[in-house]
């Protein structure tokens, strides 16, 4: 059993801990692979991926938690946020 702190952003009610996408990260890819997250969130994904030599796009349909995902991703990195699309994956709004 793994025993993972929970991770907390004003901006986001529902943040992954960093800790715990890593562990499935390094389990299930290896630098340079592209991770997909299709919701997005706070970025956590992004983050972690981004931190650990990972590509990443990630597509978030909420603006404000679009914007949260992008500060937390340029915050982790100090680089670009990769491919973050503001819209649905699912519904063609993806605006880039
Ligand atoms: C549980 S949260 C993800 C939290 C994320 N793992 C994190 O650490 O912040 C799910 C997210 O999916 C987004 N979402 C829901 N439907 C979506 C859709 N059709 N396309 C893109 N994003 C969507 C929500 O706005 C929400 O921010």
């Amino acid at each position: 059993m793994w025993n993972i702190n929970p991770a907390v952003d004003s901006g986001h009610p529902a943040v992954m801990p960093c800790e715990l996408v890593r562990r499935c990260l390094v389990c299930s890819s290896t630098p340079g692979d592209t991770v997909l997250d299709p919701f997005a969130g706070s970025g956590t994904v992004g983050r972690v991926a981004q931190r650990w030599g990972r590509r990443f796009v990630g597509v978030e349909v909420d603006p404000g938690h679009y914007a949260t995902a992008k500060r937390r991703i340029l915050e982790g990195t100090g680089g670009g946020p990769g491919q973050l699309f503001a819209g649905s994956l699912f519904d063609g709004e993806g605006e880039g």
